[in-house]
């Protein structure tokens, strides 16, 4: 797969990874979507890719304070600023795929999985399986856990096992609960979870 073609999207995205580490969770999150991409030949990659590096543009325009006291608080997934995240998302990612000339149908093709990707639990199309699958798997990583456990106020102990018991479950595809597992197995080793509960 000829990834520098999408070069020019991580280009216009970048002013907006610097909000929520998000320059840390989309690489990592588009790595394992070329993964399924590739285990899954029959999912449009122009469609899932530039909507992994798009789908969380929407967080560098809401206030940061918000985000942390109403979007990982009760009723968290209810909660406005997830859906305002979404919202902003599709209209900065339409906003840069217009600019860089890619086709009206192509362009609501993508900004459809963006739209929903984390309120809707429900998948619409294969794509939007690899999209969701893929935005969660990096939280296995060593490096999703460090960062996204201080986000939910747990040690990386406790939240490799929030992953395993809440996360994987909600994993679509067979390929990414397998890499799930491989994955935090890796991450527990590295951060030696046995002895740092
Ligand atoms: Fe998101
Ligand atoms: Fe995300």
């Amino acid at each position: 797969m000829e990834l520098s073609r999408y070069d020019p999207i991580w280009r216009a995205a970048l002013p907006y990874l610097r909000a929520r580490k998000n320059d840390v969770h989309v690489p990592i999150s588009f790595n394992y979507a070329v993964q399924l991409c590739a285990a899954h030949p029959e999912a449009h990659p122009d469609r899932v890719l530039p909507a992994i590096i798009l789908h969380d543009t929407g967080w560098a325009v809401i206030d940061e304070r918000a985000i942390f006291e109403q979007g990982f608080g009760p009723n968290m997934m209810e909660s406005d600023v997830r859906y305002l995240h979404e919202r902003e998302g599709v209209r900065i990612a339409r906003e840069i795929l217009q600019d860089l000339g890619y086709a009206p149908e192509l362009v609501a093709q993508i900004t459809a999985l963006i739209d929903g990707h984390d309120t809707r639990a429900a998948a619409r199309s294969l794509e939007d399986e690899l999209l969701k699958d893929a935005d969660k798997l990096w939280r296995f990583t060593t490096a999703g856990i460090a960062v996204a456990c201080d986000w939910f106020k747990l040690t990386p102990g406790q939240y490799a096992t929030r992953l395993e018991r809440e996360i994987t479950g909600q994993l679509f595809r067979p390929w990414s609960r397998r890499a799930a597992a491989t994955e935090l197995a890796t991450s527990r080793r590295a951060l030696h979870c046995d002895l740092l509960p």
